[in-house]
């Protein structure tokens, strides 16, 4: 279908500097509506001169951006976010263009963004320091807390709005300067951002989005001195790479990584809100999410009841275009996305599984996959111990509170958990012993501004949101102050 996107919004360009570039070389790349096959528009590959300008101009804009009060950081992001709100429909249509989701999604994405730049300048004015008791009578202890510099972000195609507020709100707000490198397949949502910064009134070059290849411009960004810090969401492999390269000049990370999230259902639990919980949480933007149910686990008792209406839910999904009205799940964001989701169908029914629905490419043809659930699930099947990234929902039986907690922290992962239980003992228990930086009880939607976003273990360093996001922003340093002598001595 022909979408109508606001022409000021979408910009075929990079930005740096506050200003609109094409590729020194003229070069280009098409983006792709995952729904329709049809180029959205294109985008300039940069290469490393390209890139190496956008550093140089972050690190200028850094000196004096820095200098800026609290304040006046937090009235641009505050002008930012409002222009966020007046521009939703244009950022949502925009995003569900390039990257699939339905409208009513991307729309919820675009809110959270905005949620992020409020939160952020508000925060801006709250990095405090401390004054510490000195050891000897003349000295004083002064801790302070400064902005680390040039970033560089990079972000995924899965929440391509939400993944660049994320970054740059916090970044900015602690008076940092940042160079975005969007994923290639979700340019022009980061690109809109940019714009609407720039209205903002952000001084040029204190966000920069460079377009292009991941070795070549995300080469560039980690290989600068200049770059003190490397922000990232995306795979577990891409992280650990990134770390290790991150390593030769030192620089600060924060890793948002993969996850395999286990969504554990007790038999006490309310069967319904279990049922609304896990279909929010698997299907969301069609399962291509980090925190997404990768693992559903179902006490005994209730098992049969429970997959019951699970699967009745499942098959009532709207599959389409985002853009039409009523669609619930959109395309996956490309074919090699639909081939893995045919892969991991077919391992697990190798294996011994049985398709309860679903289970291979939608009649739609193109990107499109059906909503899928898979019973009879081991935890030690490749479908289970494997961040599946899509619209299958594997089910694993199980008998005791010991046994799902030993099966729930058996990964590498440890990035989001959930479980549903009206025994609040047991509330206690269960979260104390699931080892994942999130936990869910009795709620999915744990994605928000105002709390620490982040995992341990193979999922990640460092938080996003919260009082502690603006910290990954920050160096602290330590001023010692010394030979401050009583006066009677001076006398
Ligand atoms: C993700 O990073 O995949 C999830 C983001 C979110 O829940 O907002």
């Amino acid at each position: 279908m022909t979408v109508a996107l606001n022409d000021q919004l979408l910009k075929p360009k990079a930005f740096i500097d506050g200003t609109w570039i094409d590729a020194d070389d003229g070069s280009t790349a098409d983006v792709v509506n995952p729904a329709t096959g049809e180029v959205v528009a294109t985008v300039p590959m940069l290469g490393q001169a390209e890139t190496e300008r956008a550093i140089a101009s972050a690190d200028a804009a850094f000196r004096s951006w820095r200098k800026r009060t609290a304040n006046e950081r937090a009235e641009v992001l505050s002008r930012w976010h409002q222009l966020i709100l007046e521009n939703a429909d244009d950022l949502a249509a925009i995003l569900t263009a390039e990257q699939g989701k339905p409208l009513f999604e991307a729309k919820a994405e675009v809110e959270a963004a905005a949620s992020f730049f409020k939160w952020f300048s508000e925060e801006a004015r709250r990095i405090y320091g401390d004054i510490v008791s000195a050891p000897r009578a003349e000295q004083r202890i002064l801790v302070t807390k400064e902005p680390v510099g040039v970033c560089a972000a990079i972000t995924p195609w899965n929440f391509p709005i939400s993944m660049i507020a994320r970054k740059a709100a916090p970044a900015i707000a602690a008076g940092c300067a940042i160079v975005v490198k969007p994923a290639m397949m979700t340019p022009f949502s980061s690109l809109a951002m940019a714009e609407l910064g720039r209205q903002a009134g952000l001084p040029d070059g204190v966000l920069n989005v460079v377009t292009g290849e991941a070795k070549v411009v995300g080469g560039t960004l980690m290989a600068s001195p200049t770059v003190r810090k490397i922000t990232f969401t995306g795979s577990t492999p891409v992280g650990k790479l990134l770390m290790r390269q991150a390593a030769d000049t030192v620089k600060k990370v924060s890793m948002e990584l993969g996850g395999n999230a286990p969504f554990i259902v007790f038999d006490d639990a309310d069967m319904d809100q279990a049922v609304s919980g896990i279909i929010a949480s698997k299907f969301r933007n069609a399962g291509q999410t980090c925190v997404c149910a990768n693992r559903i686990f179902v006490q005994e008792g209730i098992h049969n009841a429970f997959l019951d209406k699970f699967v009745s839910a499942v098959e009532a999904f709207k599959i389409g275009n985002g853009m039409d009205e009523g669609v619930t799940i959109g395309p996956l964001i490309n074919e090699g996305a639909l081939k893995s989701m045919e892969s991991v169908v077919q391992g697990a029914a190798s294996a011994g599984a049985v398709i309860a629905t679903g289970g291979k490419p939608h009649a739609l043809g193109g990107n499109f996959f059906e909503p899928t659930v898979v019973t009879g699930v081991d935890n030690s099947m490749d479908i289970a111990q494997k961040e599946i990234f899509g619209p299958i929902a594997p089910i694993i039986p199980f008998r005791t509170e010991d046994e799902v907690i030993a099966m729930a922290n058996d990964t590498p992962y440890g990035l989001a958990a959930y479980f549903f239980t009206r025994d609040m003992a047991r509330g206690f228990r269960v979260s104390e012993a699931l080892e994942y930086g999130m936990i869910g009880l009795n709620d999915v939607a744990i994605s928000v501004a105002e709390a620490p976003f982040g995992g341990v273990k193979e999922s990640g360093v460092g938080r996003e949101g919260s009082r502690h996001g603006i910290g990954e922003y920050v160096e602290i340093k330590y001023l010692s102050i010394g030979a401050i002598t009583p006066v009677a001595k001076v006398a």
